[in-house]
């Protein structure tokens, strides 16, 4: 069949899916490495998710990355859940191998080497963390923090009861902090992430204040439009070190090029200036 012959296809699924980064990204890759195959941005309306996942295969798909509103439901759909996915509750990374889907979650991933790339000397296991949000993302941000051994993690969500179930559903040595008291949990903290979505460009600034929290601080932003948000500004200011979010990004992504196309990528300021537009 003319299908197993072709080179391998990959892409991102979302609804809506024009505003996704994801294929600037693996198509920078697939260039960068002489790589014959094809990564394109896939609109596939929830109800469609099902038949897409099932037929993706015989549409010569090696996998697709998943992104909002699907990556729950993808994980539901999956034949077989990686251990990770299923404790964060979402799959960003979905592989076909025959007639199987293969669910695993990248964003844990993306967020550590993000700052390990962007601080090399930060360590997880240094001290208390705080983590602000408990949304989508958070839940990937904690599980990466605990299983790389920090120590005790601080959560604050304006809406506690969000906060409760993520800390039940990952485990682990995580205390939920009141949203209005959350500048007490800086006190000692060696990490300290924002993962609600105040401060992306059109919403409210994320005001915390990070006068308690130690010199040596490492403060770092899951928005990453802008690339320096006021929370980061802020904590500059205080003259804590920071990370910026697009890191994470990228990162996510390299699991799913080298499991699809074979290689590993690497994530470079060349392709981060292409991810924000300035050049390429
Ligand atoms: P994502 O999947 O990107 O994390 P989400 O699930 O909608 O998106 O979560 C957004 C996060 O930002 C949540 O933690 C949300 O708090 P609630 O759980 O209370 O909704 C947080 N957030 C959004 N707007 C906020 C605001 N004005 N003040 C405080 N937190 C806010």
């Amino acid at each position: 069949m003319s299908v197993t012959q072709r080179s391998p296809r990959a892409g991102v699924i979302g609804y809506p899916i024009s505003h996704s980064k994801s294929p600037i990204i693996h198509g920078a890759w697939l260039q960068r490495y002489g790589v014959q195959g094809e990564y394109t941005a896939i609109e596939v309306r929830p109800e469609k998710l099902e038949s897409f996942l099932r037929n993706a295969s015989r549409e010569g798909f090696v996998g697709v990355n998943a992104t909002i509103p699907h990556k729950e439901a993808a994980l539901a759909l999956a034949d077989e859940v990686t251990p990770l996915a299923r404790r964060i509750g979402a799959a960003n990374t979905i592989s076909f191998e025959g007639d199987r889907i293969l669910a695993d979650n990248t964003d844990a991933f993306g967020f550590l080497e993000n700052l390990k790339d962007g601080a090399p000397n930060w360590r997880a296991d240094s001290g208390p963390a705080v983590v602000l949000g408990a949304g989508g993302a958070a839940r990937a941000v904690v599980a990466a923090l605990i299983d790389a051994g920090a120590p005790e993690l601080r959560l604050a969500n304006r809406t506690r009861s969000r906060a409760e179930t993520l800390a039940m559903d990952i485990g682990g040595p995580i205390s939920v902090i009141d949203w209005p008291v959350a500048a007490e949990a800086m006190d000692g903290a060696a990490t300290i992430v924002n993962t609600t979505s105040l401060g992306m460009k059109g919403q409210p600034p994320l005001e915390i204040d990070l006068s308690a929290a130690p010199d040596d601080a490492l403060a770092t932003d899951i928005v990453y439009v802008p690339l320096i948000t006021p929370f980061l500004e802020r904590a500059q200011a205080r003259g804590l070190r920071i990370v910026d979010g697009l890191g994470m990004l990228l990162h996510q992504a390299r699991p799913g090029f080298e499991r699809w196309f074979g290689r590993t990528p690497e994530v470079d300021d060349e392709l981060r200036h292409l991810v924000l537009g300035e050049g390429g």
